[in-house]
């Protein structure tokens, strides 16, 4: 089991990665305090004997799978267990899931009594490279995604890699999506991935690649928690990609996965990132877009959805889209386009790239 510490600002956070986290950490962290597990219904019916060993007699609420279900009323309902439930200010939230268990059950443990603790466990490969640590949370509102949240640290996360075992490989590459933005970022990253992308089914190279990602992020959120500065950075392919998903539906790491495509596309072109660097990160995008592949998707119209990139968290104003882009190996900056240059931007990338 590795370990890795994550100061931010606000409060400290423990990581653990291995198989054997949950057996070292589940007994104390379940022991003196009323506990409440939030996780869906995948999850349930896929590890009965992992709920039933460490966390039997708990309240379980059980949220059916699905991005739809990281709403409002998904987080009233947890909200009222919870309360209904006898949870005291010393309780713990455990939530063991997806990026979308972890991010309703932080929000949930944040605001319940002004804040409990909240332990993650995160079982997709985009939880465990991402979404688990740094303590975003939020639910959808509006067709916006995550537009209510809070950043609220999580005491421990335990990453068990033998989750993905049971992960459709769709899921993977879901995962994959992220762990691209992240070798956009991160030299060591990038060339563990441009060198072994046939690896992606190993075990043991996606343990490697899932300490080195929150290694990563862990630094990231220590230097800048609320997302001011460095943390920027991590939206990488994430202003399109949320487009993307609102429009086409693709799940959350598919569409970072085109958005990447798209928006370093348009980097190269408006000269935001060095050509040589961001064909190789193209090759890579399109390597990992290729695990699982689904049909190329019918593009034609997205300067109409890029639209939905206005309503990005990372805009001041309503004619600029402002877009994190990897800028050479190691380095990223920000892009700002007008809204109309950008869209012909992304249908040109969409035209001529995918
Ligand atoms: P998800 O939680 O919907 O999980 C994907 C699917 O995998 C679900 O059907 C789930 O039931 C299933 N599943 C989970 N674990 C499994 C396992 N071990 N075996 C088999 N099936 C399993 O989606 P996700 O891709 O994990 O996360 C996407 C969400 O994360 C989005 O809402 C996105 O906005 C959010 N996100 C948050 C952050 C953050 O920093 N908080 C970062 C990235 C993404
Ligand atoms: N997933 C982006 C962040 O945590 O900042």
């Amino acid at each position: 089991m590795q370990e890795i510490t994550l100061n931010a600002p606000s409060a400290a956070a423990k990581i653990f990665v291995g198989d054997d986290a949950l057996e070292k950490r589940l007994p104390a962290l379940t022991t003196g305090q009323k506990n409440f597990v939030l996780t869906d219904s995948n999850v349930y019916e896929l590890y009965p004997d992992l709920f039933k060993k460490y966390f039997d007699g708990t309240e379980i609420f059980v949220l059916p799978a699905g991005e739809e279900n990281k709403s409002f009323p998904s987080l009233y309902a947890i909200l009222s267990k919870m309360a209904e439930t006898g949870l005291l200010r010393t309780s713990r939230l455990f939530a063991v899931g997806g990026g979308v268990i972890g991010d309703i059950g932080g929000l949930a443990a944040a605001l319940y009594m002004r804040g409990i603790s909240c332990v993650q466990i995160p079982t997709t490969l985009l939880a465990q490279v991402d979404s688990s640590v740094g303590g975003k949370t939020a639910v959808d509102l509006g067709g916006v995604k995550n537009i209510v949240g809070a950043f609220y640290q999580p005491r421990e996360v335990l990453v068990a890699p033998s989750f993905l075992k049971t992960l459709p490989a769709r899921e993977i590459k879901c995962g994959v999506g992220e762990i691209v933005k992240y070798a956009a970022l991160n030299g060591e990253i990038f060339e563990l991935l441009e060198n072994n992308g046939d690896k992606l089914d190993d075990l043991a190279f996606l343990t490697d690649l899932i300490v080195a990602c929150i290694e990563h992020k862990a630094r990231v959120v220590e230097a800048d928690e609320k997302e001011t500065g460095e943390r920027r950075s991590l939206n990488v392919g994430h202003t399109t990609g949320h487009a993307v998903e609102l429009a086409y539906g693709f799940s959350h790491g598919e569409s970072v996965l085109y958005g990447m495509l798209l928006e370093t596309a348009t980097a190269i072109e408006k000269g935001a990132c060095e050509r040589e660097y961001g064909e190789r990160l193209l090759s890579i995008v399109k390597r990992a877009l290729e695990l699982a592949p689904v049909s190329t998707p019918d593009f034609s119209e997205i300067a109409d959805c890029a639209k939905l990139a206005k309503s990005d968290k990372k805009n001041t104003d309503e004619n600029t889209v402002k877009t994190a882009v990897a800028k050479r190996k190691n380095e990223w900056t920000i892009m700002a386009l007008p809204f109309e240059e950008y869209a012909e931007a992304l249908q040109k990338a969409a035209r001529e790239r995918m």
